[in-house]
């Protein structure tokens, strides 16, 4: 058999026009499976869907589709217990699979492939893949979303500067700041669900790009693989990966937030700040410095947040340019699709463990509010409630600022005598503004008010108790 001779080592499913062999170095630098050999339990589904169409159709004998069905049912049992394995030098995994499927029933195991085409097995293989993949991260993101309200609950009341430029601008419920999290959460949540639902739909039945001439039945497979519908343009089904860019697209974002509360962690944790305490088993020690804590977690998840962007990049440059249709540039999908999984797979229980055992230090928040100016803009917001007009109100404020820290004292020491030569409106009587009466004060639906706070996280465990996003 031409498939077999030709073969330098490993199955492959070509060869009758080839007289010469495959070179070795291009053996290598083809071979998929080492990495697409985890998508044998889709690749099997797809096939037993497929091989069901053919039989009900008649394009195979109804008799051959039951035993290359219940060929493939029990290799599936077999892969997942490890009674028989995938060989490695296999060209890719469709190969791997098929040709155990042909050591177990003979000749017949050939019917599995009428009508089908390896581009669009392996863009179907993909799909389902990447539906799983995306239901088990949705899963993650809703705990970690869980793990938010639960610290925004357990904080509530407690204070900190709120900063723009990292610089203190207005004090800010610590409940708040977190569920500023939760809603960012949320949109991935939401994305993540739209770009799943796009890409459920089937390619198979594209062949290698034209369709085919046999009367396959493609609703049926759709229906029995549980996609939503059929790709509508085979030269489409088989070349584009837009699906995994989006999915990817959706990680890369993820991480980008996570990696923005991971760094005010590794910012909140050092003694400069020292508003959170992370607890032991989510910290590692040094080798040297014996009283070190690092908060290795939170740096890794800054650092993989740069790997799985690069995934995105990546993968916009493997597809950038190509031709119609297919492509073995498509080969190029899977790693950094599946490096992106197997990371957030790894990332979100330490990040929800980080999260959840963090000791945040209300005190310590509390001592930097001290003399820190935030409370600058409500004494503005007092002389504009006293009938100034805000822009005046600005700059009156802004020179007391400048009176205080010339004097290396806060706006709270000020006393009712200091405050009248810069506005004889402060006669009325200002009574001072501590920062947690300021937050109170920021009534407005979003803000950081108590009222407010409080019918944000109503809203968020309203989300978290309805369906999925
Ligand atoms: N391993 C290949 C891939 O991932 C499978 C499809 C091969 N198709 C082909 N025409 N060589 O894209």
């Amino acid at each position: 058999m031409a498939v077999a001779d030709h073969a330098a080592s490993g199955a492959r499913l070509w060869g009758g026009r080839f007289s010469e062999r495959t070179d070795e170095a291009v053996d290598r630098l083809n071979r998929s499976i080492a990495f697409d050999g985890r998508l044998w339990p889709w690749d099997i589904r797809g096939s037993i869907a497929h091989t069901t169409m053919l039989g009900e159709t008649g394009i195979i004998e109804p008799s051959d589709a039951d035993s290359i069905i219940a060929g493939l049912q029990a290799l599936e049992q077999d892969l997942a217990c490890g009674a028989v394995s995938l060989d490695p030098a296999a060209e890719d995994v469709h190969t791997a699979v098929e040709d155990l499927l042909r050591r177990r029933l003979g000749p017949v195991a050939g019917r599995l492939h009428t009508a089908r085409s390896r581009n669009d097995q392996v863009a179907t293989d993909v799909r389902l893949y990447l539906r799983e993949a995306a239901a088990d991260l949705l899963g993650g993101i809703r705990e970690l979303q869980r793990t938010f309200v639960e610290a925004a609950e357990r904080e509530f009341g407690v204070v900190l500067p709120g900063c723009t430029h990292l610089q203190h601008a207005q004090p800010v419920l610590l409940s708040h700041h977190l569920l500023a999290y939760f809603w960012m959460l949320q949109r991935d949540a939401e994305r993540l669900s739209e770009c799943a639902r796009r890409a459920n739909r089937l390619p198979l039945g594209a062949g290698a790009l034209a369709g085919t001439g046999f009367p396959i039945n493609r609703r049926r497979v759709a229906e029995l693989l549980g996609f939503d519908g059929i790709c509508e343009n085979s030269m489409d089904a088989v070349s584009d990966r837009d699906f995994v860019v989006e999915f990817v697209g959706c990680a890369a974002l993820l991480m980008t937030h996570l990696s923005r509360f991971a760094e005010e962690l590794i910012l909140w944790s050092t003694p400069e700040f020292g508003y959170v305490r992370l607890s032991d088993a989510v910290t590692t020690g040094s080798s040297i410095m014996p009283q070190k804590k690092n908060p290795d977690v939170a740096e890794l998840v800054r650092g993989k947040t740069g790997r799985v962007c690069g995934h995105l990049t990546g993968l916009l440059m493997v597809i950038k340019g190509q031709p119609l249709a297919y492509n073995k540039d498509m080969q190029e999908d899977k790693e950094p699709l599946f490096d992106t999984v197997d990371t957030l797979q790894a990332v979100l229980p330490a990040f929800i463990r980080m999260l959840a055992t963090a000791e945040f230090r209300r005190d310590r928040m509390a001592a930097s509010l001290t003399r820190d100016f935030s409370t600058a803009t409500d004494v503005a917001d007092w002389l504009v409630r006293q009938g100034m007009p805000f822009r005046e109100a600005h700059g009156v404020v802004g020179r007391m600022v400048r009176h205080c820290e010339e004097r290396g004292i806060g706006l709270e020491d000020l006393k009712q005598s200091d405050l009248e030569p810069f506005s004889e409106l402060f006669r009325a009587g200002f009574a001072g503004l501590d920062p947690e009466s300021s937050a109170r004060s920021r009534t407005s639906e979003g803000g950081t008010g108590h009222d407010a706070v409080r019918l944000q996280l109503d809203r968020a465990l309203e989300l978290l108790s309805g369906a999925p996003a």
